[in-house]
């Protein structure tokens, strides 16, 4: 019996290219729907899809319309991008397609929900509320006291996420998440940050992850000049990280995981104390599928399809590296004229790079505040930690790169 699986976005981001590839792989039917057109489809996905719609994800109506359109009775409904994880669950519960329901997709993507229910279950969250209004967002930071954070309910990126000292930055603040309809305010959690990512069969992680920010991703944002860092650690078992991975299993039980990815974000303060960020039901950005993927010479693409259609896991997790993500910011505007001290980072650790895509002179940089890959990156891999962040930070701090 084919397997029919409809996977909404199949072609962008760009990462969802491989989840198609593996859908395919692992013999499943694969279905799309997506804003790109037909001819805008990469060659992998073209030849992964049994059938394709452009439609326009952000309307429900013409969605359901373009998965009818298919005359195919669906056996998964999937969806790996964060703004359509619900549509997805929507879907699923029109066609009748077992899966994640609405509710509790919904757990996975309103951050207030989503912490109502971990704090039900007896874990720590940040102390938080929801805002509709300036005035609201006031009383909850008396309430919580500051330092606090404000950011959207359904934020991703650290867009429009805003940390206040005083009553003063808060005004700030304000003036400048007026566009945003929902926030959520939040104590600020003083610490380190890591996130905790599993691909999972029926709620039970079939793999597990922990990756460390270098520095936290607020700050990361609000830097130009910082060469960003993410840094998948070897042994996700050690003692120092146990807190936080017992954490993210008895979140997984809270939110009612069933089967696919999820990518968790927890901190740990410098007392120990571990408590939760946030979660999504789906993979993470920024290459980190790609990173788990070097750590163990696995293919996570391909292992996610099989387990969300067949509920197996194939791969043997061999936790060989360490794998550090460096994103590199172009100074100045414009093109990128040349690129700085790359020839003997390479001669130095070329042998221990696993992948290095900055962007090349003559190519427009990208928007920092809207891309986690930035001017691009290097991917470098090692069995022994403090090897691989010397490398990391060597790579960050003589390689450069120019724009005009
Ligand atoms: N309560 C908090 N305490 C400290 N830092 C926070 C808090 N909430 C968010 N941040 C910072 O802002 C970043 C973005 O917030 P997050 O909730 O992860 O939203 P998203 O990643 O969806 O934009 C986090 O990675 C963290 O660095
Ligand atoms: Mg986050």
């Amino acid at each position: 019996m084919p397997m029919n699986v409809l996977f909404l976005a199949p072609n962008y981001p760009p990462e969802m290219q491989d989840f198609t590839r593996g859908l395919a792989e692992v013999g499943a039917r694969v279905y799309g729907i997506g804003d790109s057109p037909i001819g805008g489809l990469v060659p992998k996905v073209q030849r992964s899809l049994a059938g394709y719609r452009q439609g326009r994800l952000h309307d429900r109506e013409d969605t359901l319309r373009a998965a009818a359109s298919f005359n195919v009775k669906f056996d998964r409904i999937e969806c790996l991008w964060e703004p359509f994880v619900e549509l997805a669950a929507d879907l699923r519960e029109v066609f009748g397609v077992p899966g994640m329901s609405l509710d509790t997709a919904t757990g996975f993507r309103d951050k207030e929900l989503m912490k109502q229910r971990v704090e039900a279950a007896g874990l720590r969250v940040p102390h938080h509320a929801r805002a509709n209004t300036a005035d609201e967002v006031r009383a909850a930071a008396a309430r919580i006291g500051f330092p606090i954070i404000v950011k959207p309910i359904a934020g991703a990126g650290s867009a429009d996420t805003f940390r206040c000292d005083d009553a003063a930055s808060l005004e700030a603040a304000l003036q400048k998440t007026q566009h945003v309809k929902e926030v959520s305010v939040e104590e600020f959690v003083d610490g380190d940050e890591f996130t905790f990512d599993t691909v999972c069969i029926d709620g039970v992680p079939a793999f597990t992850n922990v990756a460390w920010y270098r520095p936290r991703p607020l700050i990361a944002r609000t830097n130009e000049w910082i060469s960003p860092q993410v840094v998948v650690l070897r042994n996700p078992e050690q003692a120092e990280l146990a807190g936080g991975v017992k954490l993210g299993l008895s979140v997984l039980k809270a939110l009612q995981m069933g089967s696919g990815f999820t990518h968790m974000e927890w901190y740990r303060k410098a007392n120990g104390e571990v408590v939760f960020g946030e979660i999504g039901a789906r993979s993470a950005g920024g290459h980190l599928v790609d990173q788990m993927n070097y750590a163990n010479d696995i293919d996570l693409f391909r292992e996610w399809a099989r387990a969300v259609v067949w509920k197996s896991f194939e791969a043997r997790v061999i936790r060989r590296f360490n794998v550090a993500i460096v994103f590199k910011r172009a100074q100045g505007q414009g093109r990128i004229t040349r690129i700085e001290g790359l020839d003997r980072f390479m001669m130095r650790c070329g042998r221990h790079v696993a992948t290095e895509q900055l962007l090349r002179p003559g190519t427009r940089r990208r928007d920092w505040k809207q891309t986690l890959v930035s001017d691009g990156f290097v991917v470098i891999r090692h069995p022994d930690l403090a090897s691989t962040l010397e490398m990391a930070d060597d790579f960050a701090t003589n390689v450069q790169m120019f724009a005009e």
